[in-house]
């Protein structure tokens, strides 16, 4: 049925409400068959008594004189006029009786049971099966009494033919009473459940919407029953769901402005540290390059000056300073491999190992550390491989290495040193950085992390070494970077996983 389309609740409600008055329509329709069935057959019996008190009184005589011939006469004449009575039984107390059919008569010593069951002081009637009709026949039974003696019965047998038709027309009449009922049960429960399921129809549509992102539909079902009143909290709820849909899309979009507006501040931040490592490295070149140099100008100009003069300088020494030139030159060229693998942008996780990329590390700023007379002390105390990013992870530890120079030469220390003591602990591989220059006091100690902190001069100090540091080992490599003072100086701690992470 189209009206039932996709309204599952429709047809339940609409079920349940059918079911329901079809059972009680039922019910009454069986006994409304019953009374009436009941009905017909007294009317039937009403017929009888009039039939059998007419007999009785124009057979008065002929009971009373005992004349059978007269009861017979009689009789037969009846039945002549009457075509529905198929017999007539006079039954007497205790004598013989007069059973009469329409064409025979006899006179018998007994009758059947099914006769006399029913002969009682009152009139009474039932459909039996006539043992001398052989057929199917209604049959009342009436009292003979004459002045308060009981003379017998008299038994009528009626044919069927109108129980029949009265019951056949009761039978037609119910069928249309019933197509009637029925037409109007199916109209009274499509509307009853229409009544009831077209707000939760309504409900159901727009919860659909909802799903589907649209919030601007409300209820518009309006009864002070509970329905009503779950239309109307429904709406409340919309209500509420559009607004805090509308703040959530305005607080999303602050959010990605946030967003984009902190990678931003952290593109910028690496751009920064980059350049500030480049600075540290230029400072670093400088130092490195200034011995090689030196060979290669003194060789240079000590040829030079020679060759002006006109001297003959023997093939040996001349060999000994090209050497020393081609050494230089080659010590530059490989430095500037080394620098430039420091700056490589290689982002791959590896399993690496540690000690090797301290020495790197110290190689690089070896010409600087002598030059302000700092010295390095190792313990290598593990060999495991760490995993993480290799490059990155000198630049951490060049920026930690840096900060203890800038420390020992700001503190004026005697005699700088650096500690650099490798170990494991709980599956880490960890470097631990100590230098002597009276440690890191409390209230900067805090801080050292924090993007832009420095608490060296404008020139000198960006404030970013650390705070990228930290980024690296922790959120590239989730390692740990942690501060704290000894009784000499401050101490880093870099430690790296040995073991890849399960989450990679
Ligand atoms: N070894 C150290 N001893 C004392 N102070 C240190 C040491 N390392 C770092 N600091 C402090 O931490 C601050 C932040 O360091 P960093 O982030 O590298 O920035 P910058 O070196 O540019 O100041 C430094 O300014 C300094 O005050
Ligand atoms: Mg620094």
């Amino acid at each position: 049925m189209v009206f039932f389309k996709n309204k599952k609740i429709l047809v339940k409600i609409f079920k349940v409400i059918f079911l329901t008055i079809m059972l009680f329509s039922f019910i009454f329709y069986i006994y409304m068959f019953f009374s009436q069935k009941k009905e017909i057959i007294k009317s039937l019996s009403l017929e009888a008594n009039s039939i059998a008190n007419i007999i009785v009184y124009v057979n008065t005589d002929g009971i009373i004189l005992n004349d059978g011939y007269k009861i017979l006469d009689y009789s037969k004449n009846f039945m002549e006029k009457d075509k529905s009575i198929k017999s007539i039984i006079f039954s007497k107390t205790n004598e013989k009786n007069y059973v009469i059919k329409r064409d025979t008569w006899s006179y018998e010593n007994k009758i059947d049971d099914t006769y006399t069951n029913l002969e009682k002081d009152q009139p009474s009637y039932k459909i039996i099966y006539s043992p001398i009709l052989k057929e199917k026949v209604f049959h009342y039974v009436f009292p003979i009494i004459f002045s308060d003696t009981k003379w017998g019965w008299l038994h009528i047998s009626v044919s069927l033919d109108k129980y029949n038709k009265l019951l056949e027309n009761m039978y037609g009449n119910f069928i249309m009473f019933f197509l009637l009922i029925l037409f109007i049960i199916i109209c009274l429960s499509y509307f009853i459940a229409k009544l009831f399921a077209e707000p939760i129809i309504h409900l159901n549509e727009i919860t659909k919407n909802i799903a589907k992102g649209q919030f601007e539909l409300r209820s518009n079902y309006k009864s002070n029953d509970e329905l009503g009143e779950l239309a109307n909290s429904f709406n409340h709820m919309l209500q509420k769901i559009e607004l805090s849909h509308k703040e959530l899309k305005k607080s999303n979009k602050q959010l990605k402005s946030e967003i984009q507006k902190g990678f931003r501040r952290e593109a910028l931040l690496i751009q920064q540290s980059r350049l500030a490592a480049m600075g540290e490295m230029i400072g670093n070149i400088a130092h490195q390059w200034r011995q090689p140099l030196s060979v290669i100008t003194t060789a240079a100009s000590g040829m030079k000056l020679i060759k002006e003069l006109g001297i003959n300088e023997d093939k040996k020494a001349e060999v000994e300073k090209l050497t020393g030139i081609i050494n230089s030159s080659n010590y530059l060229s490989k430095t500037i491999d080394d620098f430039r693998n420091f700056f490589k942008e290689d982002k791959e996780k590896e399993y690496f190992n540690i000690k090797q990329k301290v020495e790197d590390s110290l190689r690089l700023v070896k010409d600087t550390f002598e030059f302000h007379f700092i010295k390095v002390e190792k313990n290598y105390t593990t060999d495991k491989k760490a995993y993480g990013i290799s490059n990155e992870y000198s630049q951490a530890l060049l920026n930690i290495l840096s900060n203890a120079k800038d420390a020992v030469i700001l503190n004026k220390i005697k005699e700088p040193k650096i500690k650099i003591y490798s170990f494991e602990k709980d599956n880490y591989v960890c470097l631990r950085i100590e230098d002597n220059a009276g440690g890191i006091k409390n209230n900067v100690i805090k801080k050292i992390f924090d993007p832009y902190f420095t608490t060296k001069h404008k020139s000198q100090g960006t404030g970013i070494g650390l705070y990228m540091s930290k980024v690296i080992i922790e959120q590239n490599m989730h390692g740990k970077l942690e501060v704290e003072n000894s009784k000499e100086g401050a101490v880093f701690t870099i430690s790296l996983p040995i073991k890849k992470n399960t989450f990679e």
